[in-house]
């Protein structure tokens, strides 16, 4: 049995139809950069998630990068983000010339840990931090009420790093709440592998702050709404309307497929328990996380049960095998080895396994069999 880490196509199959007829109505339309259908999506993400204003941009790093650029991010700043991410969570930052601030990881829920946080505020001497940016890794809410008391008291603004995210919640001291619309402004990726996956690049901004979602407006269309009125130093950070559409006809099962993948966590959970597998810790009960990714740890033998799985058709990865302050374009920011102990040992040991909603029963009991088969 060939068992994929996603097969996007099979998710794709069903709706299909939809997807294309959605899709053709914009090809037809010739509005084809931002226009009807863009607006139509971000009311919808609006409604979903409970935010006040939506922004539709081309890709989840293009989201961040501009949310940077409306705070003013640039030379001489700093902006604290963890170590264990995708690179755009902090390549964002060094393209506008400023430094990222690396604060270490909890080793259970693999999201920053608001004590390291803490600790990095005491020892710090420099200028206020623009941002501090949590990333929800693997589609688990980093602490944010823990987080938020933290950046209040330091008066730092808080942007989510949402990408991974869309149907995650939160419950927190203001009742449950949608990931990405906790801070000042949340940002989601509709890469095709994500959980809502677009046909190409997209992502959306999200933020209940008028101000901020005009002054985002303006940056993704090169600095003006209007044509030829660049009031900002924008760029072309534009949501495809053919993008907008496909979305929107997917939008409504995502929390069906969700729940698939909850599904599937939640067997997997049942057959690591008391194996040397480490199933993923749960921060809060399983229906806040949305499982972008079911990620085990395996402290010995993490890369032979990948090639014992990759020889048997089953398909797994490593998210990341390098935390960024040890990746090539970022030694200049001149980070030693086992400067965050955490996310370098998370770097070694996690593994992720198939949990996207088209796995079904019995390919996820073959999953789970074959990683206990190499342990026997
Ligand atoms: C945590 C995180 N941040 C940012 C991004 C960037 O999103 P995109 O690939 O849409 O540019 C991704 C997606 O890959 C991500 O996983």
């Amino acid at each position: 049995m060939r068992i994929p880490l996603l097969d996007i196509q099979a998710q794709l199959a069903p709706i299909a139809d939809e997807v294309n007829a959605a899709v053709c109505r914009v090809i037809a339309s010739g509005q084809y950069a931002l226009g009807p259908a863009v607006a139509e999506f971000e009311s919808t993400i609006a409604e979903y998630t409970g935010a006040k204003h939506a922004i539709g941009v081309s890709s989840g790093t293009d989201a961040i990068l501009a949310t940077l650029m409306a705070l003013d991010v640039g030379p001489g700043d700093v902006v604290i983000v963890p170590p264990f991410t995708f690179f755009a969570t902090a390549s964002t930052v060094v393209r506008l010339g400023a430094t990222p601030a690396f604060v270490d990881i909890d080793p259970h829920s693999f999201n920053i840990d608001p004590n390291a946080l803490r600790t990095w505020f005491t020892n710090w001497k420099g200028d206020k931090p623009k941002a501090i940016m949590p990333v929800h890794l693997y589609g688990q809410c980093a602490d944010i009420d823990a987080i938020l008391g933290i950046a209040n008291e330091y008066d730092v603004p808080v942007i989510e790093d949402a990408a991974q995210a869309l149907g995650a919640s939160y419950p927190g001291v203001e009742g449950t709440r949608h990931a990405g619309t906790m801070g000042l402004a949340g940002t989601y990726s509709f890469y095709p592998t994500k959980n809502l996956s677009a046909i190409g690049d997209a992502g959306m901004i999200v933020t209940n702050n008028d101000a901020l979602s005009e002054t985002l407006r303006k940056l993704r269309n090169h600095g003006g709404t209007d044509p030829y009125s660049h009031t900002l130093l924008g760029g072309n950070f534009r949501m495809d309307g053919v993008q907008a559409a496909a979305l929107r006809v997917k939008l409504p099962h995502l929390d069906r497929w969700n729940d698939a993948r909850r599904a599937n966590a939640d067997y997997y959970d049942q057959r690591f328990d008391d194996s040397p597998v480490a199933p993923p810790a749960q921060s809060y009960s399983r229906e806040h996380h949305c499982y972008h990714q079911y990620v085990i740890s395996v402290p010995e033998q993490r890369d032979a049960l990948r090639a014992f799985l990759t020889k048997r058709k089953i398909g797994s990865a490593v998210y990341y095998p390098e935390p960024l302050h040890r990746v090539p374009v970022f030694e200049s920011l001149g980070y030693e080895s086992n400067s965050f102990p955490v996310s370098e040992n998370a770097a070694r040991t996690v593994l992720a396994l198939p949990v996207s909603p088209e796995v079904t029963a019995e390919m996820r009991t073959h999953v789970a069999d074959t990683v206990l088969n190499f342990f026997d």
